[in-house]
């Protein structure tokens, strides 16, 4: 186990936290994990409300998770100005969360860390990853699909250490 200062410290942001940002979270860890990289990352997400602070994952997310087999963890929380410097990576699933992250970032010293989901996916071509909270159930089920296709590239983009 290395120590965490060493790990590849990746952040993902929506609004709320409790549907995009946590499933990118979980999965990415399954991600990692199946490659045998555990070691190598801390992974955690936030939202830029506080709205729903210390809340576990929507229902209908979590369902929907557990369907295609990822363990469901976490609570929300609100992204603070201190993230930008913790974290490698922050990793954005829409343009209002883009701007929000950005607008904690004045002077732009964390611009080329902050970084939209969708450039990362292969085989989509979404331009976000589209909010889920007010829609059915095949919502969650598209956003699942664009998780998993851009946290196999976010993965495939930081090399092994
Ligand atoms: P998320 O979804 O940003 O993917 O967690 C939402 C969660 C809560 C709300 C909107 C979107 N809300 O308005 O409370």
């Amino acid at each position: 186990m290395s120590a965490s200062r060493n790990r590849c410290h990746v952040l993902f942001v929506c609004l709320g936290n409790i549907c995009r940002s946590p499933a990118a979270e979980i999965i990415f860890r399954k991600k990692v994990a199946d490659a045998g990289r555990s070691h190598e990352f801390h992974i955690d997400s936030a939202g830029t409300i506080g709205h729903h602070h210390g809340s576990p994952p929507d229902h209908r997310m979590a369902q929907a998770l557990t369907r295609k087999g990822f363990e469901v963890t976490g609570r929300a929380r609100r992204i603070e100005p201190h993230d930008l410097g913790k974290f490698a990576l922050i990793v954005t699933m829409d343009e209002s969360n883009l701007a929000d992250v950005r607008a904690l970032d004045p002077g732009g010293q964390s611009h080329a860390k902050i970084r939209s989901f969708v450039g990362f996916c292969r085989r989509h071509s979404d331009l976000r990853v589209p909010d889920p909270y007010y829609g059915g159930p095949s919502g969650f089920a598209h956003v699942i699909e664009l998780l998993i296709d851009g946290c196999e590239g976010i993965l495939e983009e930081i090399p092994a250490n």
